[in-house]
């Protein structure tokens, strides 16, 4: 079957898209104001309430605690102006880098959220980059200009320093702080005057051209020429704005604003909706899926598990990447060989969950996973034969050794450490032959542990004892036929299997790898996974 004109301007009309930024950047906030234009909210403050403390870990807790209600829960939509919009959250520290490439996976562009006091921070250098690694749009939105900030010329230059991506402001900021008097929109060459009235910050902005006398008035002598000189300055620079850089990922438009006081979120929005694309095509080992196709595809980007902590269920996150799904169509589980129903799928609507009837290539459903299901997992019409390229996992550069305070938990433990792994938010390994009574976690950042243990505790009841160890680099063993008994090795290093029981050796130092490699020239290492 065709897709009909009507499903295709369905697919058309939809833009999806991460964000991403420093924890307490804005990005909530940002994201609220988003729904609030889409009518999806309507009171501000309604999303999220306050938080009760600033440090990540707790902010995850804090989150757990708000699932599937708040603005976290992973992915939500809304209508604006004919567009059909998916945000995916993502979190907010580089620790928890790998969930943010997963999700970005799922994903055609990206809004980078930063604070324009404190510009790109070292906490998530690594998260930022990893958005450069995926190649895709991404947008940047310099945030709480109603607040003291860095030079703009200063911000772009670490953003381009740090992440090696060129940036373009499409808008100037007047000032800061209490002196914070809009932004000038280079491409109408208009100044979007922010106004106080009374203290009170107002939502409407002013327009008005550069040469508008009372404009001179309103910015006063000093913000105005400083504003004619950088408008020049920019202007003369030369760079031109390059909508293929952009969708290349080698360009960041950005844009200044303040999300809290609603000062520039509507034009970013606007602007960015124009920018960006509709659902864009996606790798397959055969080959590229067009997402105008009509035959359904989709690919499994994250799971998780305890959603509902009544239920105890285990959602699989879906990102549709052709044609339309519909309620209770059967599809092909493309790793499973397996005809199935995708049972209760849903979608996030702000804050609530919905089962849905119907979604379009671009948008991200939920199912209900009985466990079967593995991140990077195709899912599609039955007779389409298609795989999508499998999503990467991430090297852990951090391990410990993990066992159960209680013996008498053994099966709560197996379970929650076999489930948390399957989720992607640790990877497992155990001493070679022996099964799950110890194992060893292995992270890209300390703070999964902490969100490891945490989960433990409270989802599966388990307390646990955590033993630092001191290995830094993985290599997996390609080898099909290897006698590890004969293998030559430092005594720092580690044997060890994964959950599919392949071989791999930990190392505590790049020596240790070298050694490896001299001393069994037949020994073949990769550093991922296959
Ligand atoms: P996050 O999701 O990126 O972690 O950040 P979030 O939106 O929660 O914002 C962090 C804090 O920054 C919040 O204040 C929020 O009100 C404030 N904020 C966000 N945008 C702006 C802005 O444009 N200007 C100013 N001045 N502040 C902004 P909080 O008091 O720490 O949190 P809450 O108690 O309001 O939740």
């Amino acid at each position: 079957m065709a897709l009909t004109p009507a499903m295709q301007n369905e697919i058309n009309r939809r833009r999806t898209f991460a964000i991403i930024s420093h924890p307490d950047a804005g990005k909530t906030t940002l994201t609220e104001k988003f729904l609030l234009y889409g009518g999806a909210i309507t009171l501000a403050g309604a999303v999220k309430g306050k938080k009760n403390s600033r440090h990540a870990v707790s902010d995850w807790m804090e989150i757990e605690k708000q699932r599937g209600i708040s603005v976290t829960s992973s992915v939500m939509q809304f209508q604006y102006e004919g567009f059909c919009i998916n945000i995916l959250d993502t979190p907010g520290h580089q620790d928890f880098s790998e969930d943010t490439y997963r999700t970005l996976m799922a994903a055609d562009s990206a809004v980078m959220v930063i604070d324009a006091s404190k510009g790109v921070e070292a906490q998530t250098r690594k998260l930022f980059k990893v958005c450069v690694m995926r190649h895709i749009p991404i947008f940047t939105f310099i945030n709480k200009m109603d607040r003291e900030a860095r030079n703009p010329y200063d911000l772009l230059d670490e953003i381009e320093y740090e992440l090696g991506i060129k940036t373009y402001p499409m808008n100037w900021p007047i000032g800061c702080g209490r002196d914070f008097k809009g932004v000038y929109d280079r491409e109408k060459k208009e100044i979007l005057a922010f106004t106080l009235n009374g203290g009170q910050r107002e939502v409407e902005a002013t327009e008005a051209s550069l040469d508008d006398a009372s404009m001179q008035e309103r910015l006063g002598e000093e913000l105005y020429q400083t504003l004619r000189d950088d408008v020049e300055l920019l202007d003369g620079a030369g760079s031109e704005f390059d909508l293929e850089q952009v969708q290349k990922g080698q360009l960041s438009p950005v844009f200044f604003g303040s999300a809290l006081t609603n000062f520039g979120v509507e034009p970013f929005l606007e602007s960015f909706l124009q920018l960006t694309s509709s659902p864009l095509p996606r790798q397959a080992e055969d080959g590229v899926v067009d997402p105008f196709d009509p035959g359904f595809s989709a690919f499994v980007f994250k799971i998780q598990a305890n959603m509902n902590k009544a239920h105890r269920d285990r959602i699989a996150f879906m990102r549709i990447c052709s044609g339309r799904f519909e309620k209770g169509m059967e599809v092909l589980h493309v790793q499973g060989g397996r005809k199935m129903k995708l049972s209760q799928p849903q979608q996030m609507m702000a804050q609530s969950r919905e089962i849905i009837e119907e979604a379009y290539a671009g948008d991200i459903i939920g199912v209900f996973d009985p466990g079967i299901f593995s991140i990077g997992d195709t899912v599609c019409s039955p007779g389409m034969k298609v795989k999508f390229e499998g999503i990467p996992t991430f090297a852990p550069e951090f391990f410990c050794r993990v066992q159960q305070k209680d013996t008498m938990k053994r099966k709560q433990f197996v379970k929650g450490i076999a489930q948390i792994a399957q989720e992607g938010a640790i990877q497992i390994f155990h001493d070679v032959g022996s099964g799950l009574e110890e194992v060893i976690v292995g992270v890209v950042g300390t703070l999964q542990f902490d969100v490891f243990k945490y989960r433990m505790e409270n989802e599966y009841n388990v307390e646990i004892r955590m033993e630092n160890l001191p290995y830094q680099y993985i290599r997996w063993i390609d080898n099909a036929d290897i006698d590890l008994k004969k293998l030559n090795l430092t005594s720092d290093t580690k044997k060890v299997q994964d959950m599919k029981d392949r071989y791999l050796l930990l190392f505590a130092n790049e020596w240790s790898i070298r050694w490896a490699q001299e001393h069994n020239p037949t020994l073949e290492l990769a550093e991922f996974s296959r």
